[in-house]
Formats: structure tokens, C-alpha cells, sequence
């Protein structure tokens, strides 16, 4: 058994921090008792000055894309990927999206991910990198269409064969990449193969303006009309990435229990998409998470990042400062997440929940002031993930003060640089 004695709890379902001791065994938190209930043994001593919240659930992304970071800026999405990432990605091995998944799990265990969704190629690699870290994913295949399509949906079950629940980290769904590049009857083979396997999906949706007009039914079918012909409705979990252009009109129709959005503000700004409607999203009582998509559009994997822009921009662009508070910018952040990547109890710091989860030095600076009501303020308007001491997965710490314990991140690190220069 790991004790936590005297660290600040809070997570999304707590009106305010409290002072506690956590306890961890087997993976899952099994014990959140008051301070000082465990006062002899051995344990991290937070000391009433180190916070503990739960860890990030990066729901949209593309690691290995940790590669082509910096390469095709300041390009508009279909420009983008055709002139820059795709030509670059067809020159991909699985050698080399394990050295970028790598990298891309360095990144975010520093910076309190301990879970994250993945859609992409060669995923055996990937999901490899991620046994090797022990950090928790939602993989998927990115299935195009094209002579092939059945042959990448074939690869995306053998995925699920492989690799399903593997250790209790690992879990798959099914990743059709987008409505214009996967035919509609290649979609609805994706989905009764979803439906077949008990397998959730994951896909880019309505990511730009105007990208439904490339959508090969789009012309006939709307949206809605488009996932329920496709026989998405009824998949175990559905998850659409982005939702920049949902029509509010439609949003009541996204509201159920087995469909989240993955919203990814900062790629949506970055490659000048727009902004997603987060606070109608709300409004409408959709699951919404949070995502950090691919290091090439964002460029960052910092889930932090992620849940400050996502709270500042509804506020911002809906002129109303009431909008999408720390709370539930945190809620987005962790627990919205969990379920549609197939992990759930995952996301609250609460018994039998799994232990995965970051510790944060209240003691820096821009934390001056803080209280147990306050605190959620502090840590999503004014701290960073550069304040994160531990990230824990699974129970066991695999980041801690800058080190990677278990990982050569030396050698991570440089093999990367190496991978990246035969892609570029
Ligand atoms: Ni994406």
C-alpha cells in the first residue's frame, strides 16, 4: 500500500478541496480517509501544501504526430494535411511511431496525463510504447477509405484481438478518420463491426466550415441524419472529435449517454477552425472531454493548456464570465473523458477508483493565498502543469520531479530527433 498523508483532494465532483490521506493499492485508490488518519508508516508527506487531483484524460490525438511538430505552420486544415502531413506520414514505420508515441508520452506524463485517446497507424507500436510506460490509452486504427478500407478496418479488429484491456491499460475502438475521407458504406461496415465486436468508435467531426460539403452523402444527409443511417447511434460509445460546426439547432440530438465530444480548443485555434460551442454544448447536457489532438496543430500535449483555454474561450466569445467554471473545466479535462475510452471509475479521486492522478506544489509562488474554497480558481486560472511534482498511473509514480522513472528519456529523446529527420 502507497499512503499520500495530508494532500489537498479535489476533483470534479468536490464543491472544495479537502485535506486527506489517499491511500493506493493494486491500481485503485483504496482508501480517501481525513488528514492524519494514517499517522505511522511510510508515506509522501504532503504536509497540507501539496495538492492531489486526478489525472488527465487526453481524449483526441495523434501522438506519434509528436514527430511532424513544427512542420506545416500557419496552414489551413486541408492545405495542411495535403501538402505537409500526409505526404510526411507516408513515409511512417512502426519503428517510428513507437519513437514519436514515446516521446509523446514523456511530454504527457510531465504534464499530468495518465490516459490517453489515440488514433493513428501502426497502433501495435503504439500500443506497445504505452505497455512499455504503463500509461493507460483508447487506440484506434485511422481507417481512410480508398481499395484498402476493409483491409484497415480488418487491422483495427486484429487491434482489439491484440490489445484489448491488455494489463488494464489498454483499450480499443474501432477509427473511422472522418466522414470526407471514409466512404458511407465503409462507414456502416465500421459501425457494424462496432456493433459486432462490442467495440466504441472514434472520428473527427464537423472539425471546419465547410467540410461537410467534401462529404460524399453530403449533399442528401445531414449530420444526424448521416450517423444514424450509418448505424452509429447504438455503437457502445461514440466518439466525435472537435464539433466546431454542430449546428445548435441539432445539439439536443447529441445529448445521450453513449456519445461524447472531444473538444480540442487549442488545435481548433491554431489551425483557425473556429470554436467550438462548448457552453450551448453544455447547455444541451452533452458529455463533453477534452483533447490536445496531434503535436503537429497544437503544439503542445498539455492537457493544462487545454482546460484554461477551453474555461477562457466560452467565457470570451459569449461575453459571459459565468460560463464553463474551473469546476467543470476540470470535469471536462478528466472524468468527461474516461468512459468513452472504455476506463470507467477512472477520473474522481474517490475509493476503489483507479489511482491515477498528479501531485501539485502549492508552494510555488502564484499559489499564494490559496484556500480549500478557492482552490479550483488557482489551479486552472493561474497554475500550469509546470507545478506538477508526481504524475501516477495505475498506482505507480512514472513521473516525479522531472525524471522518468523506469524510462531512458535521454535516449527517447534523441531517438526521436533521429526519427524525425528520415520523415522530414
Ligand atoms: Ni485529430
Amino acid at each position: 500500500m502507497n499512503i499520500y498523508r495530508d494532500v489537498v483532494v479535489w476533483d470534479a465532483e468536490s464543491e472544495a478541496a479537502r485535506r486527506c490521506d489517499v491511500c493506493t493499492e493494486n491500481g485503485k485508490i483504496s482508501a480517501v480517509k481525513p488528514a492524519g488518519t494514517y499517522a505511522y508508516g511510510a508515506a509522501y508527506e504532503g504536509r497540507g501544501r501539496t495538492a492531489l487531483i486526478p489525472g488527465f484524460i487526453n481524449a483526441h490525438g495523434h501522438a506519434a504526430m509528436t514527430l511532424l511538430r513544427g512542420f506545416g505552420e500557419d496552414l489551413p486544415l486541408m492545405d495542411w494535411l495535403r501538402k505537409r502531413i500526409w505526404p510526411a506520414e507516408a513515409k511512417l514505420d512502426g519503428e517510428l511511431v513507437y519513437k514519436g508515441t514515446m516521446l509523446s508520452i514523456l511530454e504527457m506524463l510531465s504534464t499530468g496525463t495518465t490516459c490517453f485517446a489515440d488514433m493513428y497507424f501502426f497502433m501495435d507500436s503504439v500500443a506497445e510504447a504505452a505497455l512499455a510506460a504503463g500509461i493507460k490509452a483508447g487506440l484506434s486504427r485511422g481507417i481512410v477509405g480508398g481499395d484498402d478500407g476493409a483491409a484497415k478496418l480488418a487491422e483495427n479488429l486484429k487491434l482489439a484481438r491484440d490489445y484489448n484491456g491488455a494489463r488494464g491499460l489498454i483499450n480499443v475502438q474501432l477509427g473511422p478518420h472522418a466522414p470526407y475521407t471514409v466512404p458511407f458504406d465503409l462507414m456502416k461496415d465500421i459501425a457494424a463491426a462496432a456493433k459486432e465486436n462490442d467495440l466504441s468508435v472514434q472520428l473527427h467531426w464537423l472539425e471546419t466550415k465547410g467540410e461537410w460539403d467534401m462529404v460524399e452523402t453530403g449533399k442528401t444527409m445531414g449530420p444526424e441524419e448521416y450517423l444514424e443511417k450509418a448505424g452509429f447511434l447504438d455503437v457502445k460509445h461514440l466518439l466525435l472529435a472537435h464539433c466546431v460546426w454542430m449546428d445548435r439547432e441539432k445539439m439536443s440530438f447529441y445529448a445521450k449517454p453513449n456519445i461524447t465530444v472531444a473538444h480540442n480548443p487549442k488545435s481548433n485555434l491554431k489551425l483557425g477552425s473556429g470554436v467550438a460551442p462548448v457552453a450551448a454544448m453544455n447547455e444541451a447536457h452533452i458529455n463533453v472531454a477534452l483533447g490536445t489532438d496531434g503535436a503537429s496543430s497544437n503544439n503542445r500535449l498539455d492537457m493544462w493548456d487545454e482546460m484554461r483555454y477551453a474555461a477562457l474561450l466560452q467565457k470570451g466569445v459569449n461575453m459571459d464570465p459565468s460560463l464553463l467554471s474551473a469546476r467543470y473545466a476540470l470535469r471536462m479535462a478528466t472524468k468527461n473523458g474516461a468512459e468513452a475510452l472504455g476506463f470507467s471509475d477512472t477520473g474522481l479521486i474517490r475509493e476503489g477508483w483507479a489511482a491515477d492522478f498528479m501531485l501539485i506544489d502549492l508552494d510555488m509562488p502564484h499559489y499564494a493565498g490559496w484556500d480549500l474554497e478557492n482552490l479550483p480558481g488557482y489551479l486552472v486560472y493561474a497554475g500550469s502543469s509546470a507545478d506538477i511534482m508526481t504524475t501516477v498511473v495505475a498506482g505507480s509514480p512514472l513521473y516525479h520531479m522531472g525524471e522518468f522513472p523506469g524510462l531512458d528519456a535521454e535516449r527517447i529523446i534523441a531517438e526521436a530527433a533521429e526519427a524525425r529527420k528520415k520523415l522530414i
